[in-house]
């Protein structure tokens, strides 16, 4: 039986929304596909970047919290890289449960499917705020906060040409989300004047998108990756990524999702900019692509 998930990039606020801060992010094309049938043991297959130990206490907690006590052999697939902070691990949550509620022929509503896959993100990250198995349910652009109900769907004014960079180094969500906490627990009012600044980026990010003003978009993402420098989740190939998209035009560039490694993305002005910053940051020897976010 089969399930896809699709990949999410975080535009502003990742960390501070483990926090209680809101985020937006959008969703991207790339996808994990899953496709699961009965073994002896539970196994996964795959070409993909995993840690097999954790993928398999995931997959478990998925098929438990479904009600499945068998053994499956899991294919896992797909364009969407692994520890990017491109909310893989969300999409394959939401891909395994897709496919086991197909296995148990079960039309299930979206909110059922964000709820399932939240059981596997809690073994990959720990705390997960829950951003990134609502995107990979629902895509889209949405504002989100921890713990409310509901999240806010967002218009998008003018499409977003956006430039992955990939620095190669797996980002370790977890231990970024747990370093956040340690540096709020120990420089409290630092990271409250922070949040303040997130908050209120979050609010003019919002009205941006809304009307497709890319100038200020660009700018606040430039802002959004100065807070995360201060809180420690950015590297030197972050920085790096970062740098060159912006040599090349870039209306702003910041790390996306996790940090300490993994993923930059960069605003660019078209489509044929876009390929121009990502030809750049590859000739500095990094992965890199390029999307496009519809309105
Ligand atoms: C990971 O894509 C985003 C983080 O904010 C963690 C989370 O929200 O669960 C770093």
């Amino acid at each position: 039986m089969h399930g896809e998930g699709t990949g999410k990039v975080i535009l502003y606020g990742e960390h501070f929304v483990v926090q209680g801060v809101p985020a937006i992010a959008v969703g991207i094309s790339n996808k994990c596909v899953v496709d699961i049938e009965p073994s002896e043991k539970m196994e996964s297959v795959t070409d993909l970047m995993i840690v097999p130990e954790t993928s398999r206490k995931a997959t478990m907690a998925v098929f438990r919290a479904m009600g499945e006590k068998g053994n499956f052999r899991v294919y896992i697939k797909g364009d969407l890289p692994t520890f990017g902070g491109l909310g893989s691990s969300a999409a394959y949550s939401v891909a395994l449960v897709k496919a086991i509620a197909k296995m148990q022929g079960k039309n299930l509503a979206p909110e059922q499917i964000n709820k399932y896959a939240y059981e596997g993100e809690k073994v990959f990250h720990g705390d997960p705020s829950g951003i990134d198995n609502t995107m990979a349910t629902y895509g889209g652009a949405i504002l989100f906060r921890r713990g409310d109900s509901d999240f806010e769907r967002l218009k998008i004014g003018k499409p977003l040409h956006l430039v992955v960079g990939i620095t190669g180094v797996p980002s370790p969500t977890a231990k970024m989300v747990s370093n956040v906490a340690k540096f709020k627990e120990f420089n409290p009012n630092e990271f409250s004047l922070l949040s303040e600044k997130m908050e209120n980026i979050i609010g003019r990010g919002k009205s941006a998108l809304e009307k497709g003003e890319m100038d200020l978009l660009g700018n606040l993402m430039n802002e959004n990756q100065k807070l995360l420098e201060k809180i420690g989740v950015s590297t030197e190939l972050n920085r790096e990524i970062n740098e060159t998209a912006l040599k090349e035009g870039a209306l702003g560039a910041k790390l996306t999702g996790g940090g300490g490694g993994g993923c930059c993305i960069s605003l660019a002005e078209n489509k044929s900019h876009s390929e121009k910053i990502s030809s750049a940051v590859k000739k500095e020897g990094f992965d890199s692509f390029s999307t496009v976010v519809l309105p």
